[in-house]
């Protein structure tokens, strides 16, 4: 019989179906010196048998992952600045065109989503715990409340600005366990026709492609129409549209309203019924991903441990959360990796948490090509493509490990 937890969402009975084993913070890089001080925790997953969400088996305190040296930047990705900027686009034009309308985005992070609300001249609150990244933000012109959103944040909200007509969160909502207190915020705020948007990594892109990297302390929950629909309805919220979107390696954007306040799409059903057919709240399909996952790390060490055989050189290629996940639970260690090259001046010169192989700066791996990159930046293939062909050209060859372990 497998471990049991208590679920986040209904308090109804977790099975863990995956163990990723002994795992450190994904973004707490390491300054060198410092390795004794690491934070570690069990990364396991399981999913409820009553409301099918899919969750870790164990927390990580919120402080120690969004604080104020929290490193991850979104305007990191051209391909990222488009979509939030064709979203922000999207909100203008439909959501946002009452009089004096007012968005709330959870996780505004360096404000690649408000910008282009702020400068339209629509009002907007970023709320983003992490002080770095917020700060940032603040520096575009975005107005942003440093703070852990939450039931306590919105009644202030509400109080001091009135009510919302949409409240977004990109890649933040299943960063929080404790979604009791965030539903019950987002009632309170929202105005009677508003909706709460959210998009993040969805488990059937990530059962499909054995993307088990998308496991790590800051994703607690991996979401499903189904499992999102019965976390609304338990608190007063309807689904009312779903859309598959492209990004992060697959993910769904939801739209939750008040209970009968707007019609359901005929993109629920769909999805709905093409998780059904999937079977994708079954123990069984869990755990055949999981014998996946086994596989996969299999096949990346026997690769790079045959690359070093042969003297060839390999270096990482983005210092990504998903990283920490693969490096330690593969057990890659910096002789079978060089180094990890990532643009983020925050992570360079750091050690990868857990693992501790360096991360440089990006000229490095551009100045001297090694035979091969080892692609964590996997979400981001196209556009890391597009900017290198000059490693190809020189011969350079990419491993990838989504969704099985290949060289190209
Ligand atoms: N929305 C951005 C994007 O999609 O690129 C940022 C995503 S980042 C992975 C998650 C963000 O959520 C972090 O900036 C973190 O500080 C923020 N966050 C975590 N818990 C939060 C909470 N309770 N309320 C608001 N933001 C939170
Ligand atoms: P993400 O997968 O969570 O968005 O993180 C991507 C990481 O990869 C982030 O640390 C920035 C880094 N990165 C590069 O180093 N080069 C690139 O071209 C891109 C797109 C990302
Ligand atoms: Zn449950």
């Amino acid at each position: 019989m497998s471990a049991t937890s208590r679920c986040r969402i209904c308090d109804g009975t977790v099975h863990e179906f995956i163990d990723l084993g002994r795992q450190p913070l994904s973004d707490a890089f390491v300054v060198p010196g410092d390795e004794k001080k690491e934070f570690f925790f069990r990364l396991a997953t399981g999913i409820c048998e009553s409301c099918t969400m899919v969750q870790l088996m164990e927390e990580v305190p919120r402080d120690l992952m969004f604080h104020e040296a929290y490193p991850y930047l979104s305007s990191g990705s051209a391909v990222m600045r488009a979509h939030f900027g064709e979203l922000a686009k999207r909100f203008l034009t439909t959501e946002l065109t009452g009089e004096d309308p007012f968005i709330v985005e959870l996780g505004c992070n360096d404000g690649i989503m408000l910008k282009a609300v702020a400068d339209a001249g629509v009002r907007q609150l970023g709320v983003e715990p992490s002080g770095s990244v917020a700060d940032l933000a603040a520096a575009k012109g975005i107005r942003v409340r440093k703070d852990f959103f939450e039931e306590a944040t919105a009644a202030d909200i509400r109080k001091n600005d009135g009510p919302a007509d949409v409240i977004y969160a990109a890649n933040t909502l299943c960063h929080i366990p404790y979604m009791d207190s965030i539903l019950k915020g987002v009632t309170q705020l929202l105005g009677p026709n508003g909706v709460f948007v959210f998009e993040d990594p969805y488990l059937g892109d990530i059962v499909e492609r054995t993307s088990f990297d998308q496991i790590y302390d800051e994703h607690f929950f991996f979401f499903t129409a189904r499992s999102v629909q019965a976390m609304a309805e338990r608190n007063g919220l309807e689904l009312v549209d779903v859309e598959r979107i492209p990004v992060h390696g697959g993910e769904v954007r939801y739209t939750l309203a008040l209970a009968g306040a707007r019609q359901p799409s005929a993109a629920v059903a769909e999805l709905l019924a093409w998780e059904a057919e999937r079977k994708l709240a079954e123990y069984a399909t869990l755990e055949r991903f999981a014998t996946n996952v086994k596989k996969i790390r299999d096949d990346l060490i026997a690769l790079l441990t045959k690359l070093r055989a042969e003297g060839k050189r390999v270096v990482g290629y983005g210092a990504t959360a998903k990283s920490a996940t693969v490096t330690n639970f593969c057990g890659i260690t910096p002789d079978l990796v060089e180094f990890i090259s990532d643009t983020t001046p925050s992570k360079q010169g750091k050690l990868s948490p857990g693992q501790h192989i360096p991360v440089r700066e990006y000229r490095e791996f551009a100045d001297d090509h090694p035979d091969y990159a080892l692609l964590f930046a996997w979400n981001h293939a196209d556009e890391i493509m597009n900017a290198e062909q000059a490693f190809r050209d020189s011969g350079g060859q990419w491993i990838r490990y989504v969704p099985n372990v290949h060289v190209s």
